[in-house]
């Protein structure tokens, strides 16, 4: 299968940027559930521009900076981080570093193209807007404790995500959930959103079939049913179905295809 896999900005993206863009401008805690698969993880990356940053926040030279960040960086004021599946005693720590780092590269940016003056705030989330954390489910009281500390000290939203369900359980630590403006649901793909990426989006998904390796439509209907609108299971169906074709040395994707690639899927479907 070909691994290099472009993020497609479904509907669900598009509401789950606007919610986000929402939590920033109220500066508010947002809570964004959804089942496991849907794409929370890497929506959340993409709208941060995650991937870009990450690797830019571990140089060590301004010069080394100047050569490699782009300017948009500037206006990047955005941190992802993934809660940890243990010991979160350390996690404010833990964000503190990552908003110090990129004010850093941020700071010999400046210093280097604008000659600007060599300044470093104490402060290390001033300039940061909202502060995305995945995984809050892994998150006991003392974690979300730590999260809201940094929520009341400074002035930025905060989006906690994790799978449906977190929205309860927050509700019963009220000083947290008071400070709660918005809840979103990530939902999955409908049919028809489905039903297009099939079709026209085979590239942006990664993968080496065709439409015209279809042997019926039957089959793209079977995916879509079996899919059920999850991400995760579409890329796992295919790498099935990939598999299949070329163990029988087969050409074309028929309904047979589909179902012995789903037979031999183990997990996830419902
Ligand atoms: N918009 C997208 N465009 C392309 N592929 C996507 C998109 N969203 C999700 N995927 C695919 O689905 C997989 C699962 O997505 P992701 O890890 O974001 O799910 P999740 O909702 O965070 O799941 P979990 O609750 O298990 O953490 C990704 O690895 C990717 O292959
Ligand atoms: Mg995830």
């Amino acid at each position: 299968m070909n691994k290099k896999i472009s993020f497609i900005e479904t509907k669900e993206y598009k509401r789950f940027a606007e919610f986000c863009d929402a939590c920033i401008k109220y500066q508010y805690i947002g809570i964004c559930y959804g089942l496991p698969g849907v794409g929370k993880t890497l929506s959340s990356r993409y709208y941060s521009n995650w991937d870009y940053i990450d690797q830019h926040l571990n140089y060590k030279t301004a010069p080394q900076v100047v050569e490699t960040v782009d300017k948009k960086i500037l206006d990047h004021q955005i941190v992802f981080y993934t809660a940890p599946a243990v010991r979160a005693t350390r996690m404010t720590g833990d964000i503190e570093r990552i908003a110090a780092k990129l004010n850093m590269v941020k700071t010999m940016y400046r210093v280097k193209t604008f000659g600007a003056e060599e300044k470093y705030s104490h402060n290390h989330f001033e300039n940061i807007s909202l502060i995305i954390v995945d995984e809050v489910d892994r998150l006991k009281m003392q974690g979300l404790e730590q999260l809201r500390d940094i929520y009341d000290q400074h002035e930025l939203a905060i989006i906690f995500v994790g799978m449906p369900g977190i929205e309860k359980r927050l509700s019963r630590y009220p000083q947290l959930y008071s400070r709660i403006g918005f809840a979103h649901e990530f939902d999955r793909l409908s049919k028809d959103e489905a039903h297009h990426i099939l079709e026209y989006k085979w590239h942006e998904l990664g993968l080496s079939v065709r439409l015209e390796d279809f042997s019926d439509y039957e089959a793209i209907s079977n995916i879509i049913r079996i899919t059920n609108g999850n991400f995760r299971l579409i890329h796992r169906l295919f790498a099935q179905i990939e598999r299949i074709l070329e163990i029988n040395n087969l050409q074309s994707i028929s309904l047979d295809v589909v179902n012995a690639a789903r037979d031999s899927l183990t997990l996830g479907i419902k």
